[in-house]
């Protein structure tokens, strides 16, 4: 079977299409991300209505461009996963609309799918001899929750961040440091040639069970603020400021998940989102708990529509689609799917 996956959440074009072979196993045919960055750079992030408009501009080349280079017809098609929550409402329903007309234009089944869940599922993808169940920390821009994963459609949360997502963190930090949007990772790759730092940033929420960033990210600011002139005169400040705040996010994250594993007795844990791509989380997760920890690849923390064809195939298997009369739900907690 051939599924169509198309992924508009928020600042990324994507569509995949994924064969699932006789064999039960799962094969990317193709795939495209087409990256909105450069349009959102000059505003510090993302616009919402340019982002729509963006999206309805590439989502037609991007969707073509797949289903060109598998070389497969539309009509082979087996179902379209296409996200329809959480996200930017208008960027949404670009992607809902243009799936649902090629769902009822084609006949093929349509599936509507959670974004979070993908990245949820979507590590299995990645890592067929992952099983259920496993505990998931999804950090991303928008998302920091550890959830444990039961089955398709059986999750339930353990923790999520009160305020700021810790992806946010990492990019908010990064603009004060001085790196145009989205800085995160550029922040994390500055971060990474050092190895100490003369600042120590409060490690905050240690007794209750969510994250919480906030707290943080005003110490940040105000650190930053205080050294703003002495980094113009000593280069390795600001490389010495990013250690920091690098190991403030990682630790808030570590100590959380290690939380949740000795209360949950996991022992399998997968850890997705765009913040998974980060060096020392990776590195410092590898010594928690004795679990066996799990990633997606680097290319498939960040969004993607691969992830999404890989729900929707999984949903499929269990008989399920969408209605035509249903549309998009910009907030839509995982937990609730
Ligand atoms: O999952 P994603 O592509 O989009 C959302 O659903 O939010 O995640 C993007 C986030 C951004 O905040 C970005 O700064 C962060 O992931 N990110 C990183 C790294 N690479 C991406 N944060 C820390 N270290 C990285 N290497
Ligand atoms: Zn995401």
């Amino acid at each position: 079977m051939y599924v169509l996956g198309i992924e508009t959440s928020c600042d990324e074009t994507a569509a995949a299409l994924l064969e699932k072979t006789p064999q039960g196993g799962f094969k990317i045919l193709s795939e495209v991300v087409s990256s909105q960055w450069k349009a959102h750079q000059p505003y510090g992030g993302v616009v919402p209505e340019l982002a729509s408009r963006e999206h309805l501009d590439n989502l037609p080349l991007v969707v073509n461009n797949v289903i060109e280079d598998s070389n497969i017809k539309l009509e082979q098609l087996g179902a379209i996963g296409v996200t329809r929550g959480p996200g930017l409402k208008g960027c949404l329903l670009v992607g809902y609309e243009f799936a649902k007309a090629i769902s009822v234009s084609r006949k093929i089944p349509l599936l509507g799918v959670n974004h979070i869940e993908g990245h949820v599922l979507g590590v299995m993808l990645d890592n067929p001899t992952l099983t259920f169940p496993y505990l998931c920390l999804v950090v991303s821009g928008g998302h920091t929750e550890i959830l444990e994963v039961k089955d398709v459609g059986s999750v339930s949360l353990m923790a999520r961040t009160i305020d700021d997502a810790a992806g946010e963190t990492f990019d908010k930090s990064a603009n004060l440091l001085g790196f145009p949007y989205p800085g995160g990772a550029k922040l994390a790759a500055l971060a990474d040639d050092y190895s100490s730092s003369e600042f120590s940033l409060p490690r905050v929420m240690r007794k209750s069970a969510g994250f919480s960033f906030s707290g943080l990210k005003t110490a940040i600011s105000l650190l930053v603020e205080k050294h703003r002139e002495a980094m113009v005169v000593d280069v390795d400040l600001r490389g010495r400021m990013a250690f920091a705040i690098q190991e403030a996010i990682v630790d808030a994250l570590i100590f959380k998940l290690s939380q949740a594993i000795k209360e949950s007795r996991a022992t399998k844990v997968a850890i997705t989102g765009g913040v998974s791509a980060n060096r020392r989380l990776r590195e410092l997760v590898q010594n928690i708990n004795g679990v066996k920890v799990y990633f997606p690849t680097l290319d498939h923390c960040m969004d993607n529509a691969a992830m999404i064809a890989y729900v929707a195939a999984k949903r499929v298997e269990r008989k399920e689609k969408t209605d035509y009369n249903t549309t998009v739900i910009s907030r839509w907690p995982i937990e609730s799917v």
